[in-house]
Formats: C-alpha cells, structure tokens, sequence
C-alpha cells in the first residue's frame, strides 16, 4: 500500500512537473507562446479536483519520504538511492520561494503574478539569483524523478530495450525547457529596458504583501529542513536506544559475522559491513536479487508480508529463501546470498527452484519437419523465413494451448516440456494433446502457406517421459529453462524414427500409460536405444490427429484462442 500509494503520489506530481517543463521549452517560440501555453496548462491544474490531487500527493509523496528516511537502519547506500534521496528532500527547499511567490501570493494575497513576464522579469532582471535556484530546482526535480522511475521500470522486461530512447527523454526534457526559459528571459531582459513595459505587463505586489511572502518562505524552508534534521535526529536516538538492547548477529558464507541493531535489514547490514550484496530496485523488495537463503533459528525471523510473499511466490521460493531487503531478523541468523553481487534485473526473475537445478519427470517432444532441406532449396532466404515463423507459430501455439512450454526452436526442430509445474502423468496428457493439436493444425497451416510451397507441410513428432533434470541453463540473456538428460535423447530419437516407420507420431509406451490413453488400436513396436540394454516399447500413429482426446482436451478448450479443433 505505501509503495503503490508513494508511486502514485509521484507520477502525479511527475505528470506536473513535465507539462511544466514543457511549457517552458516553448519560450524556444516566444514568450506570448508560453504565456497561450500556460493558460491551458492553468485550466488543468487550477480546478480544484486537479489541485487537491496534486497538493495531496506532494503531502503524501513527502510524508512517505520521511518514513522511508526513518525505516532505513543505514544511509551506507548506493549513489543513484543516495542521490534520489537528496535531490528529494531538496527540492521543497529550493521551491518554496517559487510557490509561495506563485501559488500561496496568488491564493491568499490575489497578486494575480504567477505568470511568465512577471516570473522571468523577477528571475532574470531583479533577482537573478533567484533565477538560479530555480534553474537548479528544475534539474533537481527532474533528476529525482528520472531516478525514482528507473528503479521502478528496471524490473520489467521490455525495460532494457526501451532505455536508450527513455534516456534521450530524460535528458531531452530538462535541456529544452531551460533553453526555453533562458530564451524567454532574454526577451524579458530586452522588454525590461523600456521602463514603462514592467508597469504595463505587471503589477507588482506592494512593500506589505512582499515581506508577508518573506516571512512565509522562510518558515516553510526552516520547516522543511526541521523535519528532516529531526528524522536524522531521531534515528541516531532510536540506534542508541537499539544498541543497549543488544545486537543481532548474522553470518555470512565467507564466515564474517555483522552485528546489527534489531530492526536492521539484512540488506542494510550487507551495505554496514561493506559486503557487495545485490539489490537491483534498491531495497524496494521487487527486483528479488537481494533473496538470501536462511539457516539458523527460523523463530528469530517475522514470516514475510504480502508483498514480500507475493515476490517470493514468483520465483518459486522455497521457504527457507527470503528477500535480504525485507528480512529483519530478531536473532542471530546466517545468510546466504543467492545471486552474485553484480546480478541484472532478468536475474532477478529466475526462479529459485530452476536457476537451482532439480530432478523432475516431464514429458519431452520433438517435432521436425520432413523434408525441409529439399523443401527449402531453391527458395529466398525471405521465403524460407516466412514458412519457418508460420510453422514455428503454428507448433508453438499448440504446445502452449496444451499447456506445455516452448523450450528451444533448434532448425527446422522444436524441443517442447510437459509437466514441469504438474508433474509426469499431467505432463504426458499435454504433451499427446499437443501433439494431436498440432497434426490437427497442419491442413489449415499447408492451405495458408499454399502459394509459398510446392508440396504440403509433413512433420515428424517423438513424445517420451523420464526423470529428467530441469533447470535454467545457458549465459546471461540466453539463459533458459531447460531439460536434459537420456529421457530428452531418446525423445530425440523416437522423432527421427518417425522418418523409418514411415508415421507422423512415435510414442513411447510408457507415455501413453501415463496418459491414461488406449492407443492398442495402433502398431506397437520395440525399439533398441542406444547405450540401454532394455529394448523400448513404442505406438507409432501415421497421423498424431487420430489422436483419442484426453482429458487436458477439455480442460483447456476455453483458453485455446487461435487453436482449431
Ligand atoms: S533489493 Fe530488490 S527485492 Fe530486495
């Protein structure tokens, strides 16, 4: 609720700030331009819906600033979480004199002066200290507000390839819009050498109202900084008070101990002892790079809330694994960090169970197309292209329609899981299932790629199930969920074989058991597999769609869009 309330609060006041900072890019025009600009910007944010939100959330993004000031056991941080602190709390005391002389002059002494000529005349002619101040509190503003966004998109996915163009945003906006303001105040300056213009353009407030608006910046900036002088005040209390009640200790791998005050995160003390401790969102308990695994006195330890839970769940965590940002322990506990210090955020969305490795029966499927090397000569590599992703799609969408997971296009081939979350008997159902989804498929798929092809699409299918060892396997971005061991090389084996028997489908025996299906109507063959004394007993079908429906048919009918039956 905090996070959701504190990233709300400020997308509010972002979605402020930039149209602010766009306004200003249009003195790039002309100051009558900013001046059209700002009247529309001013219908926005001057009814009162529109300002009780945006003051409500500056209360409560501030609010919230100060409470994560005073949950943190340790300032020992980052530069970037550092500096979007600072930056943060400096921005009301670099803005203060700009809003009182606007909003609060406006409000309460109807000065009726929150417009450009006045502003940039008094930031670029009186006082052009105050014009750097303000110049500043734009960066700063803008800067905390680039800074808190990253830390909240770096998690997602598609945040990597979006991050070149969000940069040039980022550093677009703020240069355009002081070039904006300076262009603007050259024009002021110009205007202002005609000493009747500032008559003319403004009235200024009188002597009284100006020393009221005196008075009232400097309480407000001896508050704002008051209130934060007396968190830090208060948290160098708290630890002195933390301190005669004992220390926590917790061990790490390499045989360090820290000791920390109760209430002290494992992630801070981490940071405390200088020891490198992944942590992508910076504490925020939503990257899951920080996860540690637990041993010691699990009754030192708080279960964890929802939200930490629910991140937990996510990556399959087993219950001795929490996230070291969230953890406080009560008593002495040992840790150990489950990713390496320099983890990316996709790191951070592995699971625990696969990036560990485990030992798990599934059903394995192999599907080629027959023929592709001839089928493929002659024709553009466009061509080929086509017909590939068009077959790849069709394949993949069976697979995943059945519930399966798409594990690795190798050529021409698909390698495809059953039963990884489900288990073997539920795992071999799916896999059948796909398998008849697939032939079943393949009429429409030759009738679309008909004009690309000059015979018919013909595929070979190998289903086999075994104890297999499932984990994610590869190198950085390639790194995948995947399967290996003599179950996936036999189901390797039992796809080529199609080619021999002259079918669409060879299964194994066993698969088929586990399936719960009567295939007796369909040859049965033993096979020799290479490296097994056993001989293998198989169901070869020249058509897998001759397939009799399982129960996963119906189980899966309502989600199966683009699937047909
Ligand atoms: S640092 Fe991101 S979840 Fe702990």
């Amino acid at each position: 609720m905090i996070r959701r309330l504190r990233l709300l609060s400020g997308l509010v006041m972002l979605a402020y700030v930039t149209m602010h900072l766009a306004n200003h890019a249009v003195g790039l025009i002309s100051l009558k331009a900013m001046e059209d600009v700002l009247w529309y910007i001013f219908r926005i944010w001057t009814n009162r819906p529109a300002q009780l939100l945006l003051y409500s959330s500056f209360l409560v993004h501030y609010a919230l600033a100060l409470y994560a000031l005073w949950q943190r056991r340790t300032l020992r941080l980052r530069l970037s979480e550092l500096s979007q602190i600072v930056l943060g709390f400096g921005i009301p005391l670099l803005l203060v004199r700009h809003v009182v002389a606007t909003r609060i002059s406006d409000s309460f002494f109807h000065t009726d002066v929150g417009y450009y000529a006045y502003l940039l005349w008094v930031y670029f002619v009186r006082s052009p200290d105050y014009g750097f101040v303000q110049m500043l509190v734009l960066v700063v503003a803008w800067g905390h507000a680039m800074i808190g966004l990253h830390f909240w998109l770096r998690v997602r996915p598609w945040y990597a390839r979006l991050q070149p163009a969000a940069l040039v945003v980022a550093v677009l906006v703020p240069v355009l819009s002081l070039l904006g303001a300076i262009e603007a105040g050259r024009q002021v300056i110009a205007l202002a050498a005609d000493p009747g213009w500032t008559r003319e353009a403004f009235a200024l407030p009188s002597p009284e109202t100006q020393r009221a608006l005196e008075a009232i910046t400097e309480i407000l900036t001896w508050f704002f900084a008051g209130v934060v002088a007396a968190v830090l005040l208060a948290r160098l209390v708290r630890r002195a008070w933390r301190r005669r009640r004992g220390l926590v200790r917790i061990g790490y791998p390499d045989g360090r101990v820290v000791e920390v005050t109760p209430g002290t995160s494992v992630l801070e003390a981490s940071r405390l002892a200088g020891i490198p401790h992944a942590s992508v969102c910076g504490g925020r308990g939503r990257c899951s790079t920080c996860r540690v695994r637990v041993r010691g006195e699990i009754r030192s330890i708080d279960p964890p809330a929802e939200d930490e839970l629910r991140v937990l769940r996510r990556i399959g965590a087993t219950s001795n694994v929490r996230l070291a940002c969230q953890l406080r322990p009560r008593g002495a506990i040992e840790v150990t960090p489950l990713l390496p210090p320099f983890a990316h955020a996709a790191d951070g969305r592995r699971r625990v169970d696969f990036a560990q490795g485990s030992e798990r029966e599934i059903a394995i499927m192999f599907v080629d197309i027959r023929g592709f090397t001839a089928l493929s000569e002659g024709r553009l590599p466009y061509d080929v292209v086509f017909v590939l992703n068009r077959y790849f799609a069709a394949i993949g969408l069976a697979v995943e329609a059945a519930g399966g997971h798409v594990d690795k296009f190798i050529g021409d081939g698909v390698m495809a899981l059953f039963g990884i979350e489900r288990g073997a008997h539920a795992g071999c159902r799916e896999a059948l299932t796909a398998a008849r989804l697939m032939s079943a498929r393949l009429p429409e798929l030759n009738a679309s790629l008909r004009a690309e092809l000059d015979r018919p699409l013909r595929i070979g299918i190998g289903v086999h199930c075994g104890p297999t060892i499932v984990g994610e396997m590869g190198y950085g971005n390639a790194a995948a969920i995947t399967a290996i061991g003599d179950a996936v090389n036999t189901a390797s084996r039992l796809e080529s074989l199609t080619k021999n028997f002259a079918c669409e489908l060879v299964v194994s025996e066993e698969t088929v058991s586990r399936a719960g299906l009567d295939l007796s109507a369909f040859p049965r063959r033993e096979i020799e597999i290479r490296g097994k004394r056993e001989m293998l007993a198989v169901r070869t079908l020249v058509s897998a769609a001759e397939l009799p429906c399982s129960r996963i048919d119906d189980e899966h009918r309502p989600s199966t869009p683009g699937v047909k039956r």
